[in-house]
């Protein structure tokens, strides 16, 4: 049998009721379809956490700054739904835009702090539309738990922020990005890669590994990022937006590493925007962490 679908939220909140009234515990992973592995791995371990899984799909408008952007999103309900399906996800939720803003639609979530910078820096608007569209999804859904992956980084510190900060009660799972063999982060955006681009791709993975494994071994700050800008863009990659390290709790800018701190990255390739981010430990906590992306 196919997984299940419902467009509406009194749908949605009549499965949730019947599965409430069983007891059963709710996970949520949230998409905007064009589900790929990634997407794949955060629904296996919402399976290994919950009795129900819920995946939601919806293209959410209010998070895109460029409606050529919104336009290009692919839509591929039919195979993610075929996708899911195998797994064993519950139900899958495809809200249309009305049924998630109504006419006269006028709140905003907005959480200051950590969407501040990096790609809140470069897509203005982008942060409200996505911590809008995930309160929503958590009080619709009333899950448990749900699943984040990390390549999105500051997205999932935004999220924790705003459930604690609206006491939501739901607990958000992070789970590690998941990579093509050359180490490129999966990402919908890879499907509009030429195959030159595609070729290219990777190099942002890489640098960023080069450049973690320099940073933990002692090179200066400023002077490897500004190299490892010049890498990505010798690479092939039209444009860096931002290079940084900051802190890992909280996404402060930081200058030096005795603590553990992430080093995230945004650049174009073409006409796509790639993300990507790697943990970077001080050198005495140096584990096999780096040796996550491949060579
Ligand atoms: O990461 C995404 O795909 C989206 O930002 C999310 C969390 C589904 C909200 O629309």
């Amino acid at each position: 049998m196919s997984v299940p679908i419902v467009r509406t939220i009194v749908e949605l909140r009549a499965v949730v009721a019947g599965w409430r009234r069983s007891g059963a515990s709710i996970a949520v992973v949230p998409t905007m379809g064009a589900l790929h592995e990634g997407h794949l791995s955060l629904v296996r371990c919402a399976l290994q956490k919950a009795d129900r899984v819920i995946v939601t799909l919806f293209v959410n408008p209010k998070q895109f700054n460029n409606a050529a952007d919104l336009a290009a999103y692919p839509r591929t309900e039919n195979e993610d739904a075929a996708k899911l399906t195998p797994l064993g996800a519950h139900l899958l939720y495809v809200p249309n835009a009305t049924e998630m803003y109504p006419d006269g639609f006028t709140t905003t979530v907005s959480v200051s702090g950590v969407s501040e910078g990096l790609c809140g820096a470069f897509r203005p608007g982008h942060f409200d539309g996505v911590a809008t569209v995930v309160a929503k999804l958590f009080l619709q859904t009333g899950a448990d738990f749900a699943f984040f992956g990390e390549k999105d980084f500051q997205q999932l510190l935004l999220i924790r922020r705003m459930v604690r900060d609206l006491d939501i009660p739901i607990t958000i799972v992070p789970c590690p990005t998941v990579r093509e063999a050359d180490g490129l982060a999966l990402s919908s955006r890879n499907l509009r890669l030429s195959p030159a681009e595609r070729a290219v791709a990777p190099r942002l993975a890489s640098v960023l590994r080069d450049t973690a494994e320099g940073l933990s071994n002692g090179s200066p700050v400023l002077p490897t990022l500004a190299e490892a800008r010049a890498a990505i863009l010798s690479a092939g990659y039209r444009q860096v937006e931002y290079l940084e390290l900051r802190g890992e709790a909280d996404l402060q800018p930081i200058a030096s590493i005795d603590q553990p701190v992430r080093l995230l990255a945004a650049a174009w390739l073409g006409q796509t925007r790639l993300i990507d981010n790697i943990r970077t430990l001080p050198a005495c906590q140096l584990p096999n962490e780096s040796l996550r992306i491949p060579r």
